[in-house]
C-alpha cells in the first residue's frame, strides 16, 4: 500500500472535525484503505475521538478500515445493470479470479465487490477500479481489463457518450455536447453568465425570487416542492450565515440525468448557484457530488476555478457588493446521503444518518443555520428563467408542471439514453417514438418509472400524462424521471428482488422497520426465485412492506417496498406461478 501522510492532508483540511468526510475521501485516492495508525491520527489531529472517524469510515461504501487489494473491481448490482447480465459478469470475475464476493485474491491485487448504481445504465453492464469506471462490458472486455491491470497499465475511465435522444429542442441539455465544458469563453458565447450579471446589476433579491416562483419550477430532485417557495423561506430567515447547497449525490439507480449536466455544462450549475445565493443572500455554496463520478468532480473543480479567475466566484464578483464562494464536497458510497438532511450530516463531517424533520433546511440546514438545498437539474433551469422570464417559463410543459424534464430511458428499449421533454408529455410516445419501442419487437410488460423508489405501470397503464399532478392523481410519481422498460419474457419477481437488494444495502440501519424489514424481504423473495417460496410468504411479504411504510423513519424506508406492494397487486400471477413450480 502506497502509504500518504496523513498529516499533510488533514492541514491542508484546517484540522477542522466537519470535512472528516472529505479528508478521507482524499485519503482514499490514494490507497484502498485506512490503518488502524492513521485512523488514531486523524483523530488526533481534529480533536475527535477515534469512534467517530471509525464510525464514518464503516459507514460509507467507498471507505475501509481493512486492507483491500490494490484494485478494487465494483461491479454494479442495481436493476439495469443486473438486467443486462451484471449477475452473470460477477460469477464470471468470481471464477477467473478465484475469490468470492468481498474477497481479495492472493496476491493482494485485486478485491472483488458489487455495488450501487455508478450512473452508466445506458451502458449497463458497467463497473468501477477504483475509481476508474468502464461501461458495456462483457467477458471479453472484462478480461483485457485485468490483464491491463495485471500488467501495471492504469487504464482511463471509457469515455462513453450518452446518446442524447429528441435533439433539437432543449433549454437545459442544449450545451451538452456541443460546447467544451471545461471552457468559460464558450460558455459565455451561448450566453452563460448573462443571466447573473443582469440579477447582479439589475434585479433585487426580491425580484429574483419573484421570478421563479413566478416559474412555477419544481424541485427535480424527487419531492417536486415549489423552488421559488424554498428561497423565499431561505431570505426571510434573519440568521446568518446562509447557505447553498447543490444535491449532486444522484443515486437513484437508473438516474444519470445530473451527471450529464454536470460533466456537460458546469459552468451552468455554478452560475446558477451563485444566482441563489445572491437572491437569499448566502455567501457560501456546497455542491456534494457522489464519489463515484470521477469526471463530474474534475470538470466542477475545474469550472470553479475558472469561474473564480474570472471574479465570477469570489469576493466582491463582477465589481458589486455580492460575495459568494462554492466549495466542493464528495460523497462516499452512500445513497442515503441524497437525503437533505443526510447530505447535510455528512457534509459536517458524520455519517448520512437522516434528521427528524421540522425543522426544514430554510431555517435550520447546514450547521443549523438557514439553507436552500436543490437538485441539479433543478439549478440548471435558473438562468434561462432569469434570462427570459417566467411567462416564457410558464408556455413550456403544462400549466401547473412547467417546464421540461430530464428522462432516463433504459432496459428492454431500442433507443436508451436520455431525453429532455417537456412536462406533460404522453408516456407512450416517450416508450414507443422517443425510445423507439422494446426491443426486438416484443411485447411491454411493466415499466418502473422514478426509480425503485418510484412506480410501478402495466403495458395498460401506460397511455399518461408525464406531469406531477395528473400522475399524483392516479397514485403516481415521477420521481427522479428513470422510465425503466421491462419485456413479455422479464420475471417480475427478480426486478424486484434486484431492487430491494438495493435498499437492503443503502438502509442507513437507523429504525427498525427499514433495516430488518429489507432484509427479510429480500431473503423471502430469495427463496421464491429459486423455487422455495411458500404460499403464506405472500402475506407475509404484503404485512411487512406495508408495516415498512407506515413505520420507516424516513422517506428511503417508507418508498422500499413501492416496487413489491405494486407488483403484488398488478402482477400477483408472476409470485404464485414461481410458488406453485
Ligand atoms: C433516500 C433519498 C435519496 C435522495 N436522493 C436525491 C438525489 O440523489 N438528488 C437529489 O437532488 N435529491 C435527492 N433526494 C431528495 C432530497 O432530499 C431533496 O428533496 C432535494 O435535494 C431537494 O432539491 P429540489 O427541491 O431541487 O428537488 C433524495 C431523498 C431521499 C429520501
Ligand atoms: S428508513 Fe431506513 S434509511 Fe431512513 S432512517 Fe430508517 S433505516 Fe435509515
Amino acid at each position: 500500500m502506497k502509504v500518504v501522510n496523513v498529516n499533510e492532508i488533514t492541514k491542508y483540511y484546517e484540522n477542522k472535525p466537519e470535512n472528516l468526510i472529505q479528508i478521507l475521501r482524499d485519503i482514499h485516492q490514494k490507497q484502498t484503505y485506512i490503518s488502524i495508525e492513521q485512523l488514531q491520527e486523524i483523530a488526533q489531529d481534529l480533536k475527535i475521538p477515534p469512534t467517530k472517524v471509525y464510525s464514518a469510515i464503516t459507514f460509507y461504501t467507498l471507505l475501509s478500515p481493512k486492507p483491500k487489494g490494490k484494485y478494487v473491481l465494483r461491479i454494479c448490482s442495481s436493476t439495469p445493470c443486473h438486467m443486462a447480465g451484471s449477475q452473470d459478469l460477477l460469477d464470471y470475475l468470481k471464477q477467473k479470479l478465484k475469490i468470492k464476493d468481498g474477497e481479495t485474491t492472493t496476491d493482494a491485487l485485486f478485491t472483488l465487490e458489487t455495488t450501487s448504481c455508478l450512473g452508466l445504465c445506458a451502458f449497463a453492464p458497467a463497473m468501477m477500479v477504483n475509481n476508474k469506471i468502464y461501461g458495456n462490458l462483457t467477458k471479453e472486455k472484462v478480461d483485457q481489463i485485468i490483464s491491463d491491470y495485471q500488467k501495471g497499465k492504469e487504464k482511463e475511465s471509457d469515455c462513453l457518450k450518452v446518446n442524447i435522444l429528441n435533439r433539437g429542442k432543449e433549454v437545459i441539455l442544449k450545451n451538452c455536447g456541443v460546447i467544451d465544458p471545461e471552457s468559460i469563453e464558450e460558455y459565455k458565447t451561448k450566453g452563460g453568465y448573462s443571466a447573473l450579471s443582469k440579477v447582479i446589476t439589475k434585479m433585487t433579491s426580491v425580484k429574483v425570487i419573484e421570478e421563479v416562483k413566478n416559474s412555477k419550477l419544481l424541485g427535480r430532485g424527487g419531492a417536486a416542492f415549489p423552488t421559488g417557495l424554498k428561497w423565499e423561506f431561505t431570505f426571510r430567515t434573519q440568521e446568518k450565515p446562509k447557505y447553498i447547497i447543490c444535491n449532486a449525490d444522484e443515486g437513484e439507480p437508473g438516474t444519470f440525468k445530473d451527471r450529464l449536466l454536470l460533466e456537460g455544462d458546469p459552468f451552468r450549475i455554478i452560475e446558477a448557484m451563485t444566482i441563489a445565493g445572491y437572491a437569499v443572500g448566502a455567501e457560501y455554496g456546497y455542491i456534494y457530488i457522489r464519489g463515484e463520478y470521477e469526471i463530474s468532480i474534475r470538470r466542477i473543480k475545474t469550472a470553479i476555478n475558472k469561474a473564480r479567475e474570472s471574479n465570477l466566484l469570489g469576493k466582491n464578483i463582477l465589481g458589486s457588493n455580492f460575495s459568494f464562494d462554492i466549495k466542493i464536497r464528495e460523497g462516499a458510497g452512500a445513497y442515503i446521503c441524497g437525503d437533505e438532511t443526510a447530505l447535510m450530516e455528512s457534509i459536517e463531517g458524520k455519517r448520512g444518518i437522516p434528521r427528524l424533520k421540522p425543522p426544514y433546511p430554510p431555517t435550520s440546514g447546514l450547521c443549523g443555520k438557514p439553507t436552500v438545498i436543490n437538485n441539479v437539474e433543478t439549478l440548471a433551469n435558473i438562468p434561462d428563467i432569469i434570462l427570459n422570464g417566467a411567462n416564457w417559463y410558464n408556455k413550456i410543459g403544462l400549466a401547473e408542471s412547467t417546464g421540461t424534464k430530464i428522462f432516463t430511458i433504459l432496459g428492454d428499449i431500442k433507443n436508451p439514453g436520455a431525453a429532455e421533454i417537456p412536462l406533460g408529455a404522453n408516456l407512450k410516445e416517450v416508450i414507443y417514438e422517443i425510445g423507439g419501442g422494446i426491443v426486438g419487437g416484443k411485447k411491454l410488460k411493466m415499466v418502473q418509472l422514478g426509480g425503485p423508489s418510484g412506480s410501478t405501470l402495466t403495458a395498460n397503464m401506460i397511455d399518461i400524462a408525464l406531469d406531477y399532478k395528473i400522475l399524483a392523481q392516479a397514485g403516481l410519481t415521477l420521481g427522479s424521471g428513470v422510465v425503466l422498460v421491462f419485456n413479455e419474457d422479464r420475471r417480475i419477481v427478480d426486478a424486484v428482488r434486484s431492487m430491494i437488494h438495493f435498499f437492503q444495502h443503502e438502509s442507513c440501519g437507523k429504525c427498525t422497520p427499514c433495516r430488518e424489514g429489507t432484509k427479510y424481504i429480500y431473503e423471502i423473495l430469495d427463496k421464491i426465485t429459486l423455487g422455495e417460496g411458500k404460499v403464506g410468504d405472500l402475506n407475509t411479504l404484503k404485512l411487512l412492506g406495508e408495516n415498512m411504510k407506515d413505520t420507516s423513519f424516513c422517506p428511503l424506508g417508507q418508498s422500499a417496498p413501492n416496487s413489491l406492494l405494486n407488483t403484488l397487486k398488478l402482477f400477483p400471477e408472476e409470485y404464485t406461478k414461481l410458488i406453485k413450480n
